[in-house]
C-alpha cells in the first residue's frame, strides 16, 4: 500500500472457510447469492484506488435483512470474519478484505421502502445507489442532503457507515443530523430496529449514531430513514480565481455574510488540481483559461428566487473583484457550463489515480492554517512527487493528495508521521470525512484520547464480542483484535 509498515498478520482466531460453509450460504441465499467466480470475487477484493487488495474466496449478495441476519449469525457461530461492502468507493481501505474475510455486499438490497412527500422522509434499503435516490427524490420535489463525486456507485448504507460529508455539507450538515432512523444487523444476527422517521425522539441513548461512521465495524446497516430537503428552483454556480490563500479565506467569510441563506457549496482547488484535471479528464475545459492562477473556488447557490439569487451572486462577484479578493470569475450560463465546473472539482480524485500512486489525506484543520500543510508538504517531497490541495473549504476540510508514478518508501517517509503530527499539533482531525478504515486504524490516537479509544474498544467488544466485523480496521489492533476463544 505504499507503506513501510509491517504487513498485517492474519489473526488465527478466525476460522478458514470450508465447503460446508459455502453449502450453508447457498441454502439461505440460493446459488446466485453466493459468488465464487474468481473474476467477480477478484473485483470485490480490490478498492477503488487499486491500492488495497484482499484474498477473499467468497462474495455474498443478500437480498433481505433476514438473509443478512442469517449470514452474520452463522459467521459469528463459526467465527468467520466478514467485511461489509457497499459501492466499494471508500478511500481508506475499509471496504475490502485484508485477508480471507467473507465479503457481504449490499448491492442486492436496493428497494425504496417509502417516501413521505409531506415531510420529505425517504425510507430505503441500504444498497440503494446515491444517484438513484437523488433521481427518485428529485422527481418528488426534494433532494438528497448529501452529494459526492462517487454518487454513481456509492450506496446509502456505505455513505452512512462512513458518515460521508461531501459537497452539500456546508448547507445541510452531517448525516448525524439527517439520518432519522436505521435498521442494523448486529454481529450475532440480531436485527436492531431503530427505523424511526420522527424528527424528535429523546427516549434514551440515540443508538443509531453509533452506526453512523462506524465503517462496518459494529453492524451491517440494512435500512435507512433519511430527511430530504425541498428542491429549490434556482441554482447558480460560479468558478472564481484568487491569487493567494488569504483571499480564499476572506472570500469564504464574505460569501457567508453576503450569500448566507443561499450558499450551497464552497469548494476550493489549487492550480495543481486544475492542471491535473485538464491533463487527465476527458471533455472538460478550464473556465478561466486566460492566466494560470494560484487558487480556484467553486461557489454554488441554491434558493427560491431565480432573478434575485442570480443578481445577488453577480453583485457578490463584482464586489469581490473590486475588493481584490477575486482575480477572475465566471457564472455558469447554462447546465452544461455548470456541469463542466462541477466535473473539474469532482473529477480530481479520478484524475489523481491516473497518475499512478496517490497518497491521500483528508484533514480537518482550522481554515486559517489549512493551506500551510500543503506548502510544507511541497517543500518536504521536493520533486519526488506532486502535491495537490483541494477540498471543502467551507467545512475546514482539506484533501491533501501526494502523487507520483510509483509508491516509494522515500516519499512515504517524507509524508508520515509528519502529516499526522502536524494535524494533531493544530488540534485537527486526521480523518474529516473518509474514515479510518485500514489506512488509519493505527493512527487514531493522533485525533482521539486513549480514554476515548478504550471506550470505543469496549463498545466494539460488547456489540461484536468475537470481532468478526471488519477486522484490522478502524481501531488499533492492540485494543480490538479477536482473541482465542
Ligand atoms: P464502501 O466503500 O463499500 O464501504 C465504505 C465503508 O463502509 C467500509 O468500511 C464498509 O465496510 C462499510 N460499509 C459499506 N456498506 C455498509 C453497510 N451497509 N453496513 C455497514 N457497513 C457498510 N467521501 C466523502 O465523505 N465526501 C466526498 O466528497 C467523497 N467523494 C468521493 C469521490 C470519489 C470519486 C470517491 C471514489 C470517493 C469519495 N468519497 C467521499 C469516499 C466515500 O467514503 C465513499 O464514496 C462513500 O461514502 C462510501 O460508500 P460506498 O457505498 O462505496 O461504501
Ligand atoms: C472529494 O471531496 O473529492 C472527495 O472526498 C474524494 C477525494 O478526496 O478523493
Ligand atoms: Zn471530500
Amino acid at each position: 500500500f505504499g507503506s513501510a509498515a509491517e504487513p498485517i498478520q492474519r489473526n488465527p482466531a478466525y476460522s478458514v472457510l470450508n465447503p460446508d460453509d459455502v453449502s450453508y450460504f447457498k441454502s439461505i441465499l440460493g446459488n446466485n447469492g453466493v459468488v465464487q467466480d474468481k473474476d467477480r470475487v477478484a473485483v470485490a477484493n480490490v478498492d477503488w484506488m487499486g491500492k488495497y487488495k484482499g484474498a477473499s474466496q467468497l462474495l455474498l449478495l443478500p437480498k433481505s435483512t433476514n438473509e443478512v441476519s442469517k449470514i452474520l449469525a452463522y459467521c459469528d457461530s463459526r467465527r468467520l470474519a466478514v467485511v461489509p461492502q457497499g459501492g466499494n468507493t471508500g478511500l481508506v481501505g475499509g471496504s475490502v478484505p485484508v485477508h480471507d474475510e467473507v465479503i457481504v455486499n449490499l448491492g442486492g438490497m436496493d428497494k425504496i421502502v417509502s417516501f413521505d412527500n409531506v415531510n420529505g422522509i425517504l425510507t430505503c434499503e441500504a444498497g440503494c445507489v446515491l444517484e438513484n435516490l437523488s433521481t427518485f427524490v428529485e422527481n418528488e420535489g426534494f433532494i438528497m442532503p448529501l452529494d459526492l463525486g462517487a454518487k454513481g456507485s456509492c450506496q446509502i448504507g456505505g455513505n452512512i457507515s462512513t458518515n460521508a460529508g461531501g459537497l452539500r455539507f456546508i448547507r445541510y450538515g452531517s448525516l448525524h443530523g439527517n439520518v432519522l432512523g436505521l435498521e442494523v444487523v448486529l454481529a450475532n444476527g440480531t436485527v436492531l430496529d431503530m427505523l424511526t422517521t420522527l424528527r424528535k425522539d429523546n427516549t434514551g441513548y440515540d443508538l443509531k449514531h453509533l452506526f453512523v461512521g462506524s465503517e462496518g465495524s459494529l453492524g451491517i446497516v440494512t435500512k435507512v430513514a433519511i430527511l430530504t430537503p425541498a428542491k429549490l428552483p434556482s441554482t447558480n454556480v460560479a468558478f472564481l480565481s484568487c491569487n493567494d490563500y488569504m483571499s480564499c479565506q476572506k472570500l469564504l467569510l464574505a460569501a457567508r455574510r453576503s450569500l448566507g441563506e443561499i450558499i450551497s457549496a464552497f469548494e476550493f482547488m489549487d492550480r495543481q488540481c486544475i492542471d491535473l484535471a485538464m491533463t487527465h479528464l476527458e471533455g472538460v475545459h478550464n473556465p478561466l483559461p486566460n492566466l494560470p492562477y494560484k487558487f480556484y473556488v467553486l461557489i454554488e447557490t441554491t434558493g427560491s428566487d431565480e432573478s434575485y439569487d442570480k443578481a445577488k451572486l453577480e453583485a457578490f462577484l463584482l464586489r469581490s473583484m473590486e475588493d481584490g479578493l477575486v482575480t477572475d470569475g465566471v457564472i455558469a450560463q447554462d447546465i452544461s457550463q455548470a456541469s463542466n465546473f462541477w466535473r473539474i472539482r469532482e473529477g480530481i480524485s479520478e484524475a489523481s489515480v491516473k497518475v499512478g500512486a496517490v497518497y491521500k489525506y483528508d484533514l480537518s484543520i482550522p481554515v486559517e492554517k489549512l493551506y500551510d500543510i500543503v506548502e510544507e508538504m511541497r517543500s518536504r517531497v521536493g520533486d519526488m512527487a506532486e502535491v495537490l490541495g483541494y477540498g471543502h473549504l467551507g467545512d475546514g476540510n482539506l484533501h491533501l493528495n501526494i502523487l507520483s508514478s510509483k509508491y516509494s518508501d522515500n516519499i512515504l517517509a517524507q509524508i508520515e508521521p509528519f502529516v499526522y503530527e502536524w494535524t494533531a499539533g493544530h488540534r485537527g482531525s486526521i480523518s474529516a470525512e473518509h474514515g479510518l478504515g485500514l489506512m488509519k486504524a493505527e493512527k487514531i490516537h493522533y485525533s482521539k484520547s486513549p480514554e476515548a479509544v478504550q471506550l470505543m474498544a469496549s463498545i466494539k467488544k460488547l456489540i461484536d464480542p468475537n470481532s468478526i466485523l471488519n477486522p484490522y480496521k478502524v481501531l488499533p489492533r492492540s485494543v480490538s483484535a479477536a482473541g482465542e476463544g
